[in-house]
This record gives structure tokens, sequence and C-alpha cells, in this order.
């Protein structure tokens, strides 16, 4: 879209998030400092969590199905911020939705490239994204020089829907699957999964001060306000963004869970069938 085309209605829109649950909002929250005055709509699709164990063309799926109905929702650009999700739905969605806006996350090693000091870096993230194409046309891109140590994570995403953020089961399974990590003598940890920015204090507790605990909030927020900019439809203000959010779970069992997480009153609305 030329900058000279987009008209006022184009800037009011809203821009619209989708994870399988409750992770995105890691990504959304950047996004609320770095994008004030945007109306963001957030769909958790907790009926179908997690994504991670799920196949790629499910995970497909329901890609679609949550941007058709983010579209509906007038958005004017598209956050995949979910890991899973990018890895096996991103191209598909722009071949699909040409003239839409999308951005996607991938797990931040190139971040990690430059900050690790002894190069040696580890990734947790689920199956779906470590045994993924785009996650190795990542490595082969970006890891030269690099020993990168990959931990796929069951049952993590799980209890983080629940709210279980430090829960003893919550510790046992991260120390079960930080520990080949931490002995292979990483320095840096990249979150593959935006649902573990959500428990980054208890990731950072179990790897002690000598690991950098790394995610990519920020940087897909930034690359969200350079597309919204470079293509004109940046929303000026002055008014304040507004957040609705949307889940395909049960809306009380959802909610307490987001407001864990959001400063806002989230309340959710339950949506189906997406
Ligand atoms: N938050 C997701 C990710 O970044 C999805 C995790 C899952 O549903 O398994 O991969």
């Amino acid at each position: 879209m030329s900058k000279s085309r987009v008209d006022a209605s184009v800037l009011a829109a809203p821009v619209g998030f989708f994870d399988s649950g409750v992770g995105g909002l890691s990504v959304m929250q950047a996004a609320r400092r770095i994008l004030p005055h945007e109306d963001l709509v957030y769909f958790a699709d907790s009926a179908h969590c997690p994504y991670g164990s799920k196949g790629g063309d499910f995970v497909r799926q329901r890609a679609l199905s949550i941007s058709r109905f983010l579209l509906e929702r007038g958005a004017k650009a598209v956050v995949v911020a979910c890991n899973s999700a990018s890895e096996a739905a991103l191209e598909f969605l722009r071949l699909t939705f040409p003239d839409l806006e999308i951005v996607g996350v991938e797990p931040a090693v190139k971040v990690a490239q430059r900050l690790s000091k002894n190069k040696k870096i580890g990734v947790l993230g689920t199956a779906l994204t470590l045994k993924g194409r785009r996650f190795s046309r990542l490595l082969e891109n970006f890891s030269c020089g690099m020993e990168v140590y990959t931990q796929p994570v069951a049952g993590l995403v799980e209890l983080i829907e629940e709210g279980r953020f430090d829960s003893p089961r919550t510790s046992a399974i991260l120390k079960k699957n930080l520990r080949p990590l931490l002995d292979k003598g990483i320095d840096t940890l990249v979150l593959g999964c935006t649902h573990y920015p959500l428990i980054k204090e208890t990731i950072g507790a179990i790897c002690g001060p000598r690991v950098e605990v790394i995610d990519t909030g920020e940087p897909v927020a930034r690359q969200l306000w350079r597309r919204l900019v470079s293509t004109g439809r940046l929303n000026p203000g002055p008014g304040e963004g507004q957040s609705e959010y949307f889940s395909s779970g049960a809306a009380a069992a959802v909610t307490p869970v987001m407001r864990k997480i959001m400063a806002d009153p989230a309340l959710v609305v339950h949506q189906s069938p997406v």
C-alpha cells in the first residue's frame, strides 16, 4: 500500500495479534509500549493450545481462520505472535493475504550471535518450531562460528496457560530441560516460544547470573512499528490505544491469566467457532 493512498480509517484500524494461548501477550506488551496510539486486538486460540506438539497442517488452518477473524475486525496488520505458528504458517499467510501487513516471530538467534561471548547458545522452543524449515534456515544463515544447542520442551506451555508461572512443577520441567544446555556451558539462552518470556524470572533464577536470557517481544514490536511507518499506516494519535481480547476457550478460565499478564483489566470475550 503506498503512503498516499492510506486514508484516516486505515490509520485508526487495529493491529491483530494471535497465538495458541496467552504467550503472544509477551509480544503485545512490547507493542503496547512502542505503539501507544494503536488499538490492539488479541486472539488466544486456547481451545487448540498447545500448537507446538501438533502438525503443521493443523496449525496452518488455525492461522488461516484466526487471520480471517482479525481481518473481519478490521485489522490493518496481523502479528503472528507465536513461533510455532510463524514456523508453520507465515509464508502461507503472506501468500493468502498479499495486501495485509503480516509480521512473524522467530527465535532471536541473530541477537544471541551478537551478545554471546563464548559463542555457545541454547534455544528453548516447541518441537514444531525447532524441527521446522524456517528455523533450520535461520541456523544456516546466522549460527556461523557458534555452538547452538536446541531443546524442545513439552508440558510447559500448558502450565503457563493455567497461570502457574513459578509452581514447583514449572520449575521441575524447566530444570530438566535447561540442565543439558547449562552443562554445555552456554552463556546465552534464546526463548524460542512466546510463552516463555512470561516466566523469564523463573528461567533466569535457574540459569543464574552468567547466562543472558533473551526474547523477541521488543524486536518484533519495533519491526511492527517500522512496517506501519513505512506503509504510512501508523496511528499518529493523540488518543490512547485500546486493547480487546478474544479467545476460542472459556472466557472465565482465560480472563484471570490474561489479567495477571497485562496491565489493563483484560476482559476476554469467548469467540467460537473461528
Ligand atoms: N507461544 C507459542 C510459540 O511461540 C506456542 C506454544 C504452543 O502452543 O505450543 O511457539
